[in-house]
């Protein structure tokens, strides 16, 4: 029997659940590609535990993952490139290697306008139809602007702020306002955000006439 989320992050002794309790919010989502072949991308290696653990997780992915300080090969579908998420023309430079990807999570330096930016060029650029994007770690946005991580002060942008206008976004239909990242759903864990992207089904599906147009501003 396959070993779950839970077992497979704790053998590799990830604090995806040895803090966090990720394990209470992503197998709802990533269990259904467990026999999929597709490329994933995790921004921040650490020392490593949870790319053991995403290898191991998803057996056919591909795996990506880009940090600031780490440059390694551990075999041909786990790879590890030096990339700075604050610098777009990196971000650039991994979307034109990796091309495109299902699954995307952002580990790396949870810096709340990092975590934005990254989000908004990764999503449109990188993320696949019907591809999940992962923020961990948004704890920082409850932080003093003074505070840090990884040398950097956290500041004083707020993601959590600057993407409350997505569920209007999702409902385009009756909100007026546009959807133009494709947003299918937004879920709020502890100490998460897991955003998945539409299908091209649920984008003809919903680009339409609102029923009750008449009763809209
Ligand atoms: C929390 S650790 C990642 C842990 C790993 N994902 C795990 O669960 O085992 C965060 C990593 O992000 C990297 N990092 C910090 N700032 C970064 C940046 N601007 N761009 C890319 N990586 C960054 C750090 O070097 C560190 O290795």
């Amino acid at each position: 029997m396959k070993k779950s989320f839970y077992e497979l992050c704790k053998d590799a002794g990830t604090d995806k659940v040895m803090h966090h309790g990720y394990h209470f919010f992503y197998p709802s989502f990533l269990e259904k590609l467990r026999n999929e072949k597709f490329t994933m991308l995790e921004i921040g290696y650490g020392s490593g535990e949870s790319a053991k653990m995403w290898c191991e997780y998803f057996p056919y992915t591909s795996f990506f993952c880009i940090d600031i300080d780490t440059e390694a090969v551990h075999s041909e579908r786990c790879r590890i490139i030096k990339a700075d998420q604050s610098k777009k023309e990196d971000l650039q430079k991994i979307t034109g290697k990796i091309g495109s990807a299902k699954l995307i999570i952002d580990d790396g330096s949870h810096n709340p306008r990092h975590q934005f930016d990254t989000f908004m060029y990764l999503f449109e650029n990188l993320l696949e139809e019907g591809g999940i994007y992962i923020i961990e770690d948004i704890e920082t946005n409850y932080w003093k602007p003074n505070a840090g991580l990884y040398g950097r002060f956290v500041g004083d942008f707020n993601l959590m702020k600057s993407i409350s206008s997505f569920p209007d976004m999702i409902n385009h239909e009756f909100s007026k306002i546009q959807n133009t990242l494709k947003i299918s759903t937004v879920t709020y864990g502890q100490n998460c955000i897991i955003i998945t992207k539409r299908t091209l089904e649920e984008q003809l599906y919903f680009d339409r006439k609102y029923r009750f147009e008449i009763f809209t501003s």
